[in-house]
């Protein structure tokens, strides 16, 4: 067949086929009739070949077609928004996915509310800190071999430890910053992010969740400490549980001690803490000839994987709604 008759027949049957086309065919008609593979293409590549005084009148017919279906898809597109009179709007949507608050915000607030009912207030201190608070002032010294508890990541070296920054290895350091700014009595909590490097594994996170506590005041004693911890630890876990507190070593408490509580059968080691050391309330500006305090630190997470039986902290951080509907 003469390629003059090939691209009359081909505009012909895009007419005949628009004629009963539907919405839902535009694209399949757009690469039948105009794509790269197309008859119409084929037959445009064809011209080039073809002597030269066909392929000038040719060429304009061929162009002239493709023009032509171009715009009857168009035009046919253009008026197909009628095809919303196909959508029911009184069909049932799906239900929609209800979020709520991560697990472990749950528990912060929670704790947060029973602080409250102690007469604790919330503090807060940055998660980008400086060597200065989350060590020199706790009592943990320069190359001293207590550092080596907290597997740190560093920021940036400064001329001191005031100028030098490193993500705050546990929540501790708002005790300072609280101290600095405030007089005895002092009664906070600081719930907060932080940042150890280490390997990941099922119980162990780079990035995770502690709370610290401070109380100072004239007369307090490992007694306060003592009842605190044990009404807190009643009111995530339950009122069988039973603490103890087990001699332990921290620079910045002392004595200081791990909270070990008798949960499912076991002793599970729950957090530090210890009466402030006397060096440490100096540092805060505070008169360790009249003032004593205590002083305790907990790993959020590990609370809420006790509570829950929940064997990998790496579900915390994940988007698995399974795990996470569950709370
Ligand atoms: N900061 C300690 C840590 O991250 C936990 C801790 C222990 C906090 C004893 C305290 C404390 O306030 O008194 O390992």
């Amino acid at each position: 067949m003469a390629l003059r008759d090939i691209l009359k027949e081909i505009l012909a049957a895009a007419e005949a086929d628009l004629k009963s086309a539907t919405f839902k065919d535009l694209e399949q008609l757009k690469i039948k009739y105009l794509g790269r593979k197309s008859a119409l293409s084929l037959a445009l590549r064809q011209i080039k070949d073809l002597p030269d005084d066909e392929r000038g009148p040719l060429g304009r017919l061929g162009n002239e077609i493709k023009q032509k279906i171009s715009a009857m898809l168009e035009q046919f597109a253009a008026g197909q928004d009628h095809i919303v009179d196909d959508l029911d709007f009184t069909i049932p949507g799906i239900e929609p996915l209800m979020g709520h608050l991560h697990p472990i915000t749950q528990t912060i607030g929670d704790l947060i509310d029973f602080f409250a009912g102690l007469g604790f207030s919330v503090a807060e201190g940055p998660e980008v800190e400086t060597e200065e608070y989350n060590f020199d002032l706790l009592n943990i010294p320069p190359d001293h071999p207590a550092r080596d508890m907290w597997d740190t990541f560093w920021v940036s070296r400064g001329k001191d430890s005031a100028h030098s920054t490193l993500l705050r290895t546990h929540t501790s350091p708002v005790q300072l910053r609280y101290m600095r700014e405030s007089k005895p009595p002092i009664r906070i909590i600081a719930p907060g992010r932080t940042f150890r490097y280490e390997a990941e594994d099922a119980t162990h996170s780079s990035v995770f969740y502690q709370l610290e506590g401070l109380m100072v005041d004239k007369g307090i004693t490992l007694g306060h400490l003592k009842a605190v911890i044990d009404a807190m630890v009643k009111h995530i876990l339950g009122d069988d549980v039973k603490t103890r507190l087990r001699p332990s070593y921290f620079p910045f408490t002392e004595p200081s001690f791990e909270v070990d509580v008798w949960f499912e059968g076991r002793w599970l080691e729950l957090m530090g803490c210890g009466m402030v050391n006397p060096k440490v309330l100096e540092n805060g500006g505070i008169d360790s000839s009249v003032y004593t305090g205590f002083a305790f630190g907990m790993g959020i997470e590990r609370i809420i994987m006790a509570k829950y039986k929940i064997t990998d902290i790496r579900n915390f951080y994940g988007t698995n709604f399974d795990f996470l509907k569950q709370f």
